[in-house]
């Protein structure tokens, strides 16, 4: 019967391998999508993931392959994003899934991600299907990366499909093997209607859109459904797949991945990982779910208008409908007024969703420098909590300041463990252990804090190793540093937004740094500006920002009228993003400016 002919896989892989190439490959030639709509990426359907040419969401397709055995099957591909900050997505993926392809790539072989999804998937009980892609490639090795993959993940590799996604080499080869090594989805027919929601998305018109992977029973249009963490219930409006458009069916069938709307408006109620069952005859237990995760970072996130601080609001519950790692708590800020301190799981995700905010919900924001939580030991013997750099109490009640460190594990060759140990150290790293892979590759381990890692240090290790270190890390434990708070003063006004942590050693370079920085990133106005950095009452740097001189404004207004124009659009472009603080214009960047400090 038709769950026999089912196969729902992911495509796992560390960033770059090619997994949306390999993607793209699999839809042509199941003709899912014709030659005339083919476009690169085709998975990626948001701008911002083509423009980066990165994945940053889950995508699911429903596709049918004609297999050499003579029968048609239905496959679901669930694309994934490679980077770290988005593993979340991987991970709630592959709980959809019975089998993963993992794509590494045949001149860079096994990397910190590849790893890491691997794991995540093995976790999940999939059976893996190993392909080395990019054999097209002159430095391909893939015999070596064949067996560095038994080797280092431990999986048999020998019937690794050798591919190019970009040369369409090997594609068929994969689809026939994942007919015959990816299980049939199991569960019953017959049982009450049992679905776990791995991904939502808020649509205007439609409401709620539930992915949804259905593990027992069936689901169609006018049956009634009940959400079982939040109790609530709907009657289904549609049903159907993505293929890749949105196409309505008459039933999703246990196996299934599809979508489901109920006019569903109340965002609320719902939360991805929750089960979908049947209202009137309810299964027993509910899916067990995906764990919370728990934001690495925060940063301050304000509308430059502050009346548009209830669409703010509007726009991050609809984005955490579709961005699950993604949290918020309002707050203020002398400064920026009233905004939401919003945690991330890294920088990336932290620019990701204030562009998504910008251009999905059409705002106009300012993100302050992102900031790491603080465990503080006040005098009184209580513990504090500080997740904004501006709350950290004064000295004075102060008895120690914990900041939490990760464990950062950093794969490099040789020739550029100098370097990788030279950056670690100077960030505060201390060092642990170093093994080597084999006779190039050497993992590097370090304990290092967070806060070094989410300003630039991903930057700088791939500068210091010409691209070829990769990095992964976990939180690891709280230690106390000797840290202080910088304030930055602009017009003799502390901002309150532009204060940071900083480790006592490095406080006043910082100080002078950001001061500099800040010179160079606020537009002069028609006063002076000083600028100063502080350690409580002590100044610690401070520099001016001159008055600008008539003549050169007076400059822009004459002049023929196509550079005019060209002035005054750069002029109005320029405004986005900037905040008045006091008397002081102050543009995005530079609350930012921190994070090029150090
Ligand atoms: P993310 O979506 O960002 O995680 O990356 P990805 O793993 O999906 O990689 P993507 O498919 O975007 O490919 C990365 C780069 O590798 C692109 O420039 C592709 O054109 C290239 N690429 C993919 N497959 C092949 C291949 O088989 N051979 C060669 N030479 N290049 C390939």
């Amino acid at each position: 019967e038709r769950q026999k002919h089912i196969r729902n896989f992911s495509i796992v892989a560390h960033i770059d391998h090619g997994k949306s190439t390999l993607a793209d490959r699999i839809l042509e030639l199941t003709d899912t999508v014709s030659k005339r709509e083919m476009q690169d990426q085709l998975l990626d359907t948001m701008d911002l993931e083509r423009e980066r040419g990165i994945t940053i969401k889950l995508n699911a397709v429903a596709l049918k392959y004609h297999a050499k055995d003579g029968e048609t099957y239905i496959f679901h591909l669930i694309d994934t994003p490679g980077h770290v900050d988005f593993s979340y997505e991987v991970s709630r993926s592959l709980a959809a899934c019975e089998g993963a392809v993992l794509v590494v790539d045949a001149a860079q072989g096994v990397e910190a991600q590849t790893l890491a999804n691997v794991y995540l998937a093995l976790d999940n009980d999939l059976e893996v299907l190993p392909v080395i892609n990019k054999i097209d490639l002159p430095s391909a090795e893939p015999e070596k990366v064949r067996q560095q993959i038994e080797d280092e993940i431990g999986i048999d590799a020998s019937e690794a499909v050798l591919a190019s996604a970009k040369a369409g080499i090997g594609i068929e080869e994969i689809l026939e093997q994942i007919v015959h090594n990816v299980p049939a989805p199991t569960g019953d027919l017959t049982a009450p209607l049992k679905a776990l929601i791995f991904d939502s998305v808020y649509d205007d018109y439609r409401g709620v859109v539930l992915s949804v992977r259905v593990f027992e029973g069936t689901v169609k249009a006018g049956d009634r459904i009940r959400l079982m963490n939040s109790g609530t219930e709907y009657e289904v409006t549609e049903v159907g797949v993505n293929s890749p458009k949105p196409l309505a069916t008459d039933v999703l069938m246990v196996g299934d991945v599809g979508y489901i709307t109920a006019s569903i408006k109340d965002i609320q109620d719902t939360r991805v990982g929750d089960t979908v069952t049947d209202a009137s005859n309810p299964t027993a237990e509910a899916m067990s779910g995906y764990r919370k995760m728990t934001p690495m970072v925060y940063s301050g996130l304000y509308p430059t208008d502050n009346a548009k601080f209830n669409d703010l609001r509007e726009a991050l519950e609809k984005l955490q409908l579709n961005d699950a790692a993604l949290t918020f708590d309002p707050e203020s800020s002398q400064a920026l007024g009233f905004g939401f301190r919003c945690g991330f799981l890294g920088l990336l995700h932290m620019d990701v969703v204030q562009e998504r905010l910008e251009r999905e919900f059409n705002l106009d924001l300012i993100t302050t420098a992102p900031s790491v939580t603080y465990n503080v030991d006040l005098s009184d013997g209580t513990k504090q909590e500080v997740e904004n750099p501006a709350e950290m109490p004064d000295a004075s009640n102060i008895k120690a300041i914990n900041e939490p460190y990760v464990n950062a594990q950093i794969m490099v060759p040789n020739d550029y463990v100098g370097a990788v140990m030279e950056l670690c150290q100077k960030k505060r790293g201390i060092f642990e252990t170093m093994e080597y892979l084999d006779d190039i590759r050497v993992n590097v381990i370090y304990h290092i804090p967070l806060s070094e890692i989410i300003y630039d240090f991903f930057d700088k290790l791939k500068s210091s190793t010409r691209g070829y270190a990769s990095l992964d890390y976990e939180l690891e434990d709280y230690r106390p540093s000797d840290l202080v708070k910088i304030d930055i003063l602009l017009n003799g006004d502390k901002v309150d937004a532009l204060s940071f942590i900083s480790h006592r050693d490095f406080a006043a370079q910082r100080g002078r740094e950001i001061t500099a920085k800040l010179k160079e990133i606020i537009p002069r106005q028609n006063f002076e500006i000083p600028i100063q950095a502080a350690i409580g009452a002590k100044i610690i740097a401070r520099t001016n920002i001159r008055a600008y001189r008539k003549d050169v404004t007076a400059r822009i207004h004459t002049g023929d009228p196509d550079r005019r124009a060209k002035l005054l659009d750069k002029q109005k472009r320029g405004k986005k993003r900037m905040k008045s603080v006091g008397v002081v214009d102050v543009p995005q960047e530079a609350f930012m400016a921190v994070l090029q400090t150090g």
